[in-house]
């Protein structure tokens, strides 16, 4: 391996896998945004995959231009079904970010291959088992030869990482949160549809859903969260939630168990993961931003202002739970995507209309103590905090904002961060300038209320 380091000196400060796909193309198109501009860490970008016509078709697209592409921009030739290929593609990459799912068919060898290399890696991936997965293979030689694996860096989980960061950073430290709910509301003057690549991954995950508690109880037990105040109750299956003026239902995604990943972390490892060759300086802001964390339950539901707007989500879930489990209800699923979400997922994705006129909302509502000692009396929470982030579209517009802030900060600042192994975002993007960077580029973050009863 070594000797293949030497011949090929990191020529590309980012690879992007993938991106002759739906999010691929439109990855492409906010990583152009970012590539030979003032300041920007980002001077060459090789554009990956398996079909390089393809990918020729995306860049077009992104730069809405059929002129040569620039010299900063090469086309590089790699299929996750040819390991060679990948480590061609990583040895020659500082970042490889992984737009090529669903995740649990072809990302193994991606994180093989950064990992064998030494090249760092982020990607969109929703799916937990992945993630977990990945870090029990290969998070120890992850550490060993300095490549830093992030799965999740897309809508799937940043928003409610840096969401939930961001709610606990108001309750100032005396008083701490039990639970904190995120309300994720999506809003269209158009549709709200995804693409077919997002429906599979999800389809997979439920059907293999044993796999991951089989996982769970193969490793080892990690830290418990030491969270003030009882375990909080169900609640309705439809809940309204006042404050707020929605209603909403329990989302089975990947953020609830992210979270919970980066909490964990952060209970092992009280003042966060220290950066490879971070200055005093850096190492005690990290300190001082991660003493200032505080564990909660944490839950997300897809929020909606009427019970009625909830039921295109609650028939999707039916659908996808009862007919998933099963091969030809899987093969049912896929083939009509739209007749069983009620239009949310498409073959063909949703139109670039469709993508402009979409936004979120994702609300966090805090409850907890005004004064931590107070859980202990078992007395009744006496605080709501609540707060929001806001954005365009999730899958095609928010996704490739997050991933590329991410992978600027990963490039900008590499030293602040760990030297490698396998972690959920928060714990490796919580104390650097992700947040202002998101919201310089239309995420944003507001405190709504803060109210004692
Ligand atoms: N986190 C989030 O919020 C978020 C948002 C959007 C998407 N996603 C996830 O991103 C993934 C992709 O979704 P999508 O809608 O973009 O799917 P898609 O349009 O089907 O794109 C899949 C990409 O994977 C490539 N690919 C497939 N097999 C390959 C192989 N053997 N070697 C190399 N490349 C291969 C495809 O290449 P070809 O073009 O050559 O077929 C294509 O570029 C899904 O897992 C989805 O869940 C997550």
């Amino acid at each position: 391996m070594e000797a293949i380091l030497t011949q090929n000196p990191k020529l590309y400060d980012l690879a992007i896998l993938g991106a002759s796909g739906f999010t691929g193309k439109y990855v492409v198109r906010e990583a152009l945004k970012f590539l030979n501009t003032h300041s920007s860490p980002l001077k060459t970008i090789a554009l990956a995959g398996r079909n390089p016509d393809k990918i020729t078709q995306s860049l077009k697209w992104a730069t809405q231009s059929t002129t040569t592409p620039s010299l900063s921009i090469s086309i590089i030739k790699a299929d996750v079904s040819d390991p060679d290929s990948l480590i061609n593609l990583c040895s020659k990459s500082k970042l490889v970010l992984n737009c090529v799912g669903p995740f649990r068919l072809y990302g193994e060898p991606v994180v093989s291959a950064c990992v064998e290399t030494g090249c760092d890696y982020l990607d969109i991936c929703g799916e937990p088992e992945f993630m977990e997965k990945m870090e029990a293979f290969y998070h120890e030689k992850a550490v060993e030869n300095g490549s830093l694996v992030i799965s999740a860096c897309g809508f799937d989980s940043i928003p409610a990482e840096m969401g939930y960061m961001f709610n606990i950073k108001q309750w100032g430290s005396l008083a701490a949160p039990n639970k904190i709910d995120a309300y994720l509301n999506l809003e269209s003057k158009k549709n709200i549809v995804g693409n077919i690549g997002t429906f599979e991954s999800a389809v997979l995950g439920v059907a293999n859903s044993g796999k991951l508690q089989e996982l769970r109880k193969s490793r080892p037990s990690r830290a418990r969260l030491v969270i003030p105040g009882p375990r909080p109750s169900k609640g309705a299956t439809i809940e309204h939630q006042s404050h707020i003026e929605l209603y909403g239902v329990k989302l089975p995604s990947a953020d609830s168990t992210v979270v919970r990943r980066t909490l964990v972390t952060l209970t092992e490892n009280p003042e966060g993961l220290p950066g490879v060759n971070e200055s005093e300086e850096d190492a005690e802001k990290r300190k001082k931003f991660w003493a200032a964390m505080k564990p909660a339950h944490f839950g997300v539901k897809i929020a909606s202002k009427s019970p009625l707007g909830l039921i295109r989500f609650i028939m999707a879930g039916l659908f996808i739970g009862l007919f998933g489990k099963i091969s030809f209800g899987r093969r049912l699923l896929l083939k009509f995507p739209s007749v069983f979400t009620l239009g949310w997922f498409r073959k063909e994705g949703p139109t670039e209309e469709e993508v402009n006129s979409a936004s979120f909302t994702m609300w966090f509502v805090g409850h907890g103590y005004s004064d931590v000692s107070l859980a202990s009396a078992a007395t009744k929470t006496d605080t709501e905090i609540i707060t929001r982030v806001m954005g365009p579209e999730i899958g095609y517009v928010t996704t490739p904002i997050v991933l590329l802030q991410c992978a600027l900060v990963l490039l900008s600042h590499r030293n602040n961060l760990p030297k490698g192994g396998v972690y959920p975002p928060g714990i490796v993007f919580g104390a650097t300038d992700l947040q202002e960077r998101l919201q310089q580029n239309g995420i944003t973050f507001d405190l709504v209320s803060k109210s004692a009863f």
